[in-house]
């Protein structure tokens, strides 16, 4: 193992030298590279242009006995519920198809059970104090909602096959901790997919409140990058065959499928939760847009189709993924103050800098013309106890501009660690 540690004070005033001498090299490159936020690059928008244009004569709107085009069907589509119910392994009827955006639903989701309750219980505003499970690292714009909404959030680490779930088995006994945000398949921002043991016990908790629900975001379902990917459980009949069928709320869409700012996005609750979340949602909307819904189905059909649709998205990701990979074996390999993530699949590569680093690193970073994630960002309230955590989001840029990136970073690593350890 090679560790900065074991240098001495003059071995490491020569290797700072060495590295700062890489880094000033690099900026005067002039980079102006972006692989902070997890964003399809055009030629993956690309491949779903026909979603867009296949259908154009009137009649092509007409579908599950109505027109698309007009009012109706507050909940979405048939066709649309049973396409999204196909890739869950969940009843149709419980499928509530809405416009584009996945986070909006559950934005809306938590809104509504602050204003309405959920399950039949109070309002969760007049509960007082409130608590939700955040699994660690994970999505910054999770933590913003409850942030935005005034509760307090628990972490709980994010282990080889998923969540700690003894400790998420211990704080769901607390009557006040009304959630959990897990997004269980090639984790944002970790990669980590969720074993069959742990979904299972998921689907299984039995909380002490009964308006607590697992808030299943299911952004990466099939966005395998490498061969078949990892297996995720389906978990709605694990919760049903443990006596929990309204447990869990999921959610998906097709951003990352189709595209981010015109696709299709779905929510997934059990029976009654389903009935109740469809009665508020006739006030709230006359129909979303179906019109979109049906494009998708007629383009994607079904889960098979999809399949072999996200594998021409895997052509494109995986090179740059490899370039991310290849470039951090290459500049820190066998140093032993770091480590990174190898996900099969998703959108994110993660990488543990040195502690009490990070926030250097990503500045490093910006000076040598790399915009990364904000460090911190992948906890609650922007505070990453270790300073550690850093996001890679690689499918954007070129492949050849993320090498270069990933190349940057590797010496921002670097740096900031041999600055800590002078004490500078
Ligand atoms: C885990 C996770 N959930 C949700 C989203 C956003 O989904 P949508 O575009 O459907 O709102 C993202 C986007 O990066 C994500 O990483």
């Amino acid at each position: 193992m090679n560790s900065y540690q074991n240098l001495s004070m003059s071995e490491q005033k020569a290797e700072y030298g060495a590295v700062r001498a890489r880094f000033e090299a690099f900026k005067s490159r002039g980079l102006k590279l972006n692989i902070a936020r997890g964003v399809p690059s055009k030629e993956q928008l690309d491949l779903s242009q026909r979603v867009l244009t296949d259908l154009t004569a009137p009649e092509d709107y007409f579908a599950d006995g109505v027109d698309t085009r007009s009012y109706g069907l507050s909940d979405g589509l048939p066709c649309a519920k049973a396409f999204f119910a196909e890739l869950a392994s969940a009843p149709a009827e419980n499928v509530i198809v809405g416009g584009n955006s996945s986070l909006n639903m559950m934005y809306d989701a938590v809104m509504r059970t602050m204003l309405f309750g959920i399950g039949g219980c109070e309002p969760l505003v007049k509960q007082g104090r409130l608590k939700w499970i955040c699994v660690v690292p994970g999505y910054d714009r999770h933590f913003a909602i409850c942030e935005q909404m005034g509760i307090e959030m628990v972490t709980v680490p994010m282990l080889a096959d998923g969540p700690d779930m003894d400790a998420v088995e211990e704080l769901v006994r607390d009557p006040q901790v009304k959630g959990i945000w897990c997004t269980p398949k090639y984790s944002n921002p970790d990669g980590t997919t969720y074993s069959d043991a742990v979904v299972r016990r998921m689907a299984g908790l039995k909380p002490a409140a009964r308006d607590f629900r697992v808030y299943w975001d299911n952004a990466y379902c099939i966005h395998d990058v490498y061969g078949e990917g990892d297996r995720l459980a389906p978990i709605y009949p694990l919760a049903v065959e443990q006596g929990n069928p309204d447990l869990v709320l999921q959610f998906m869409s097709t951003s990352k499928i189709s595209f981010p700012g015109a696709g299709v996005a779905c929510l997934i609750a059990g029976p009654n939760d389903a009935r109740d979340i469809r009665r508020l949602l006739a006030v709230q909307t006359i129909c979303p847009d179906k019109t979109n819904q049906l494009r998708h189905v007629r383009y994607f059909r079904n889960a098979a189709f999809l399949k072999e649709h996200m594998k021409k998205h895997a052509e494109i990701v995986r090179p740059k993924f490899d370039a991310v990979l290849n470039a951090l074996d290459a500049g820190l390999g066998g140093q032993d103050y770091v480590r990174w993530s190898r996900p099969k699949g998703g959108y994110f590569i993660c990488l543990w800098v040195m502690p009490g680093t990070a926030r250097r690193v990503v500045e490093l970073a910006a000076e040598g013309g790399v915009t990364l994630t904000d460090a911190g960002a992948t906890w609650p309230l922007h505070r990453d106890p270790d300073d550690s955590v850093i996001r890679i989001a690689p499918t954007r840029p070129e492949v050849a501009e993320i090498a270069a990136a990933a190349e940057l970073l590797c010496v921002a690593v670097r740096l900031a660690a041999l600055e800590k350890l002078m004490g500078q």
